[in-house]
């Protein structure tokens, strides 16, 4: 399937909730949140692209990196790539619904495990979103991993027992979900957590843990503090506080103090193999797709989500080529200019 072709789909199926631009940078849907957009002026959107414009690669191509290796290991699970499906909920209020909730899960969760990769899955106000993603990990035997939001920790644990019934590879929880006021109008009430209450939450699950939505070095030394797995640095996309910083600005700060401590996880405008490159630069172990894969979904299904994902290993892979990186483990900061 061509790119060219699940864009095209896509614009028609989502039409009113996504414009499928030619750049996908938070600009014509600024405000649209629910829909795909980021939240008031669009800016932490925004910024999340801006940031990564202003890394450049260092071309270098007198070396001996011909085929370079681009397999990532995510609790002793080999991917291809390093390069995950982000967790994405409300098929129906984001996306305009021409594929259900369970239809958009499923195409993830097998057009990922095509692509050589795993998918996350959310949680909503609507309860019965988190149990449609459960069902879908569970399809693939496991290989995903469910982010439950910052409930109260009797509940996040009730949904974590749910999880380790499907024994999934992490469980996790996007604390930046903090502020969602729509939750608690519809009686499933979200807030900030506290660092007793974060260790809680890790001793509570033998799985690894993931905390997503982490913009500081502190918080990130809080997560390593409290025995999490992993951390994605994020800003849900710039849906959920305007006028954040980028991710690609931040992660730098936080890869310093953490890094090798923790897995670091990034994402946030990630739209091709050149901008993986550039946020494993920055000091990510790996990185999560959104809107990219939503599109591939709405597009193509399961064959769009891989259409999407393969492309960008393969961008990914060249970038590693022309800048002399025979594995993952090479792209660091030498590798890249910050302008
Ligand atoms: C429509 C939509 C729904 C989302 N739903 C969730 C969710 O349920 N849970 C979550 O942790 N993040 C959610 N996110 C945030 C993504 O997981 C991810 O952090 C973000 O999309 C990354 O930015 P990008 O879309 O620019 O790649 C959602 C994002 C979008 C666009």
């Amino acid at each position: 399937m061509e790119l060219k072709e699940i864009y095209s789909n896509a614009r028609e199926k989502m039409k009113g909730y996504c414009r499928v631009c030619p750049e996908c940078n938070g600009i014509a849907c600024a405000g649209e949140v629910p829909g795909m957009g980021g939240a008031g002026t669009g800016a932490s959107f925004k910024s999340n692209v801006e940031e990564l414009k202003k890394v450049k690669l260092v071309l270098r191509t007198i070396h001996n990196c011909k085929n370079p290796d681009s397999s990532f290991e995510l609790f002793g699970e080999k991917l291809d790539m390093p390069i995950i499906s982000a967790p994405i909920t409300g098929s129906s209020f984001n996306m305009g619904g021409a594929l259900s909730e369970k239809e958009y899960v499923d195409a993830v969760m097998e057009g990922s495990l095509e692509a050589g990769t795993v998918a996350m899955t959310g949680d909503t106000a609507d309860p019965s979103m988190y149990i449609t993603g459960i069902e879908g990990i569970k399809k693939v035997n496991g290989k995903g991993i469910p982010i439950i939001k910052p409930r109260e920790n009797s509940k996040i644990i009730e949904k974590i027992r749910l999880a380790e019934e499907i024994n999934p590879m992490a469980v996790g929880v996007d604390i930046d979900g903090a502020g969602l006021v729509t939750m608690a109008l519809k009686g499933q009430p979200v807030g900030p957590k506290t660092v007793d209450e974060l260790k809680e939450l890790v001793k509570s699950t033998k799985l690894p843990f993931i905390f997503k939505g982490i913009m500081t070095v502190e918080e990130a030394e809080i997560a390593v503090e409290v025995g999490a797995k992993a951390i994605v640095v994020s800003n849900h996309g710039g849906r959920i506080l305007d006028h954040t910083q980028g991710v690609a600005k931040v992660l730098p700060q936080i890869a310093d103090k953490v890094k090798g401590k923790i897995t670091i996880l990034a994402d946030g405008g990630i739209r091709s193999g050149i901008d993986v490159f550039k946020m494993l630069a920055l000091g990510a172990d790996a990185v999560l797709i959104g809107r990219p894969v939503i599109i591939g979904a709405y597009g193509g299904y399961s064959k769009g989500v891989e259409t999407v994902l393969t492309n960008m290993k393969n961008e990914l892979i060249k970038a590693m080529i022309l800048t002399g990186c025979k594995d993952i483990s090479s792209i660091d900061k030498t590798k890249i200019v910050i302008e």
